[in-house]
């Protein structure tokens, strides 16, 4: 049920707090351990090599999942569109883990990779919504995302709720390969659920800045590096699905090897910067494209940010950034789609999910 809201989109948005906090709960134990099957543990840490498929959404999720494998716990991961690995199939390690992301564990480009995946004899996780689904049943073990039933088409905190999922599990396997880690995702999670509720009690201005930047455009740019680049592709995807604005999301450093060349006087680029060893090169990939008359909005977190930044998000553990970056983008796409009247939840052309190739 939407209960007071108008769309169950933004409710599921206002949702995503709560669902982490519902997520740190259910992975862990009362010693405030990490709980997981031993199934799964011994699958995570005997694989040489994860390799992450998934579409869409969570896809993005699972760029940001890799990001925190590899630079937590040192464990190289892959990330491929299902669509594209299916038929196109590259060369695998030699003991590899496939790990299914899918908000409703029915994706068809999925099952296609899993079906082959057993075949061949490969070990397989899914990480889902919805237990009891194809890709859950299918797959040798399920982790659970917790999120609720996602309603809008546009999916919002089932992409949140995923990359939680993937930071416990880089956690963990950070502590199995090092004995310890720095990286405490049980306790940075909180800290972003803080941050997350703030945003979500900035509704109006990111309404403003829905008004402001994407009323009169027909196409808006968006620009991030390192674990910004990640989330700029999901903002992009949400600003296009649900308000048919025409988005992209670039590496900062990729728009002027081509894409500038489409910047026009008040074209819209919005920027997320809150990675702290790239701040100035996406601030200067910025000044480029104001310089063609781009019209900028800054999304910048707390230590990395200037006065004039029109969104400031709270401080928290830099591989969680796209948790909290990611609400203000998700804010201003619905609230673009609203101001041109689009049908937020149920988005022309559109399945909430995709059951065939
Ligand atoms: C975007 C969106 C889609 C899905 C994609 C995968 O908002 O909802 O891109 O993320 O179709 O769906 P699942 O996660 O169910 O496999």
């Amino acid at each position: 049920e939407k209960g007071t809201y108008a769309h169950y989109m933004l409710k599921e948005i206002d949702e995503q707090p709560f669902v982490i906090r519902n997520i740190i709960q259910k992975y862990q134990d009362d010693d405030n351990e990490i709980k997981l099957s031993d199934d799964i543990r011994a699958a995570l840490n005997g694989a040489d090599r994860l390799y992450i498929i998934a579409a869409g959404t969570s896809y993005h999720a699972g760029l940001v999942g890799k990001e925190m494998m590899e630079k937590a716990a040192g464990k190289p991961t892959e990330v491929h569109i299902a669509s594209e690995f299916l038929y196109n199939q590259p060369l695998l390690s030699r003991n590899p883990l496939f790990i299914f992301i899918s908000q409703s564990g029915e994706t068809a480009d999925c099952r296609g990779v899993l079906v082959n995946v057993k075949e061949a004899g490969h070990p397989s996780l899914t990480i889902t919504n919805v237990p009891g689904s194809t890709l859950s049943r299918e797959a040798d073990y399920t982790l659970h995302t917790y999120a609720g039933p996602e309603i809008a088409v546009a999916s919002t905190k089932a992409y949140t709720a995923q990359m939680a999922v993937l930071a416990v599990l880089a956690m963990d396997s950070a502590r199995a390969a090092f004995g310890d880690t720095e990286f405490d995702a049980i306790y940075e999670l909180s800290i972003a659920a803080n941050a997350m509720e703030v945003l979500c009690d900035a509704k109006d201005d990111m309404e403003q800045i829905a008004r402001d930047y994407l009323f009169e455009t027909r196409n808006a740019f968006f620009i991030g590096r390192s674990f910004d680049y990640h989330v700029v592709q999901e903002g992009a995807l949400k600003l296009k699905e649900i308000s048919y604005i025409q988005a992209e999301g670039f590496a900062g450093g990729e728009l002027k090897h081509g894409t500038i060349a489409l910047i026009e006087d008040g074209t819209p680029v919005i920027a997320v910067v809150t990675q702290e060893n790239v701040e100035l090169n996406t601030r200067g990939n910025l000044q480029e494209v104001v310089a063609r008359g781009a019209h900028p909005c800054v999304v910048s977190m707390e230590g990395c940010h200037r006065e004039d930044d029109q969104v400031v998000i709270p401080s928290v553990h830099p591989y969680l950034t796209p948790l909290v970056s990611v609400v203000p983008l998700q804010l201003i796409s619905y609230y673009a789609a609203l101001h041109h009247g689009c049908d937020v939840d149920k988005p022309r052309n559109l399945a909430k999910s995709v059951t065939v190739e």
